[in-house]
């Protein structure tokens, strides 16, 4: 099956009939996938932020990790369902969009990032310097897909 008829293919299934059904369907999950980034981004960032040496400084970036963990993944799996939603809603329009493109390569660098490095300096004693530049790059990468996100109404 090419690209272009499986987009065409998911915006005629049964979740892109649900999602194009009643009309609090997409704002309802358009507003789940922002609680859910809150929780995922917004714990992630405390982590970066005591990485950063800014804050939380009473608790060490392992501690903080260890507590908020199971936020930060029950964020990403709210985001991971209700993305591919609002995704199969309009996928033929989404998936040329360049602002959509943009935040996937991000998203899937993040992920990446999230899930090797940041895992591991927060585990290891490492210097300053390299909990700070982890830190800095976490968070400069989960702001350009959180902009990416935002810009795809506008592109
Ligand atoms: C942790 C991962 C993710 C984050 C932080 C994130 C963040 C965002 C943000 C901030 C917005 C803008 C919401 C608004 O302006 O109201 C957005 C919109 C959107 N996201 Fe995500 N997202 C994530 C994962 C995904 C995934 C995996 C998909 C699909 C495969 C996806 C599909 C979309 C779509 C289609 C919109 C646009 C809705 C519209 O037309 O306004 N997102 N996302």
């Amino acid at each position: 099956m090419q690209a272009a008829s499986f987009f065409e293919w998911l915006t005629t299934s049964s979740w892109a009939n649900a999602m194009n059904g009643p009309e609090w369907a997409f704002p309802v999950v358009e507003s789940l996938h922002f609680i859910g980034f809150a929780f995922s981004i917004g714990t992630i960032a405390i982590i970066d932020l005591r990485l950063l040496g800014l804050a939380m400084r009473d608790h060490t970036a392992a501690e903080l990790a260890a507590d908020l963990n199971r936020w930060t993944l029950a964020g990403f799996a709210l985001m991971l369902i209700t993305g591919p939603l609002m995704f199969s809603a309009d996928a033929v329009r989404y998936h040329v969009n360049p602002s959509f493109q943009f935040k996937m390569i991000c998203l899937l660098v993040a992920f990446l990032f999230h899930f090797t490095i940041h895992r591991k300096v927060t585990q290891a004693e490492i210097s300053p310097f390299a909990a700070k530049l982890a830190g800095g790059l976490s968070l400069a990468l989960w702001t350009a897909v959180i902009a990416g996100g935002r810009m795809i109404a506008f592109v």
